[in-house]
């Protein structure tokens, strides 16, 4: 069993969380249903889910949503993300990879030694470095 590099969580337990998570989508226009779990340098999870808007726009995504429950939290130290994404009703067909901003977004917060899991469920999941997802991503060094 696999487990969160530093860590004694296992990534089936964090994509489980996702897949709770995921229950919690609001997804009433696209029907695609987004959990996310993710994990903090201490062991502790923050679950997130698409929270979607009739404005389209204001779309929130089930990684923002971890991410910004953690960091409202107080939490500053992350060590991984799960990720499921399926249409509702259905199960993940496809690996859900995190959109653009999500990238961007995590990349302000997130260190080398951070990594996205992609899962289909808790045994068919891809494991990725972050910076092999967002390389050469935009940092706020650039603007010291
Ligand atoms: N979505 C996420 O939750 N995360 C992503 O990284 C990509 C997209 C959501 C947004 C929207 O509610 C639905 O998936 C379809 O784009």
């Amino acid at each position: 069993m696999d487990r969160l590099p530093g860590l004694t969580i296992t990534v089936e337990q964090l994509i489980k969380e996702a897949l709770e998570a995921r229950k919690a989508a609001y997804a009433p226009y696209s029907g695609y249903q987004v959990g996310a779990a993710l994990c903090t340098k201490t062991g502790k999870i923050y679950r997130g889910c698409n929270i979607e808007n009739a404005s389209y726009g204001a779309t929130n995504c089930a990684e923002r949503t971890a991410l910004f429950k953690a960091i409202s939290e107080g939490e500053s130290a992350f060590s991984g993300i799960a990720i499921v994404g399926s249409k509702a009703g259905m199960l993940p067909r496809e690996y859900a990879f995190p959109c653009g901003i999500c990238r961007q977004v995590l990349s302000e917060f997130v260190t080398d030694r951070f990594y996205v899991i992609v899962a289909k469920s808790t045994t068919d999941y891809q494991l990725y470095p972050f910076n092999e997802l967002l390389p050469y991503g935009f940092k706020g060094e650039s603007i010291q």
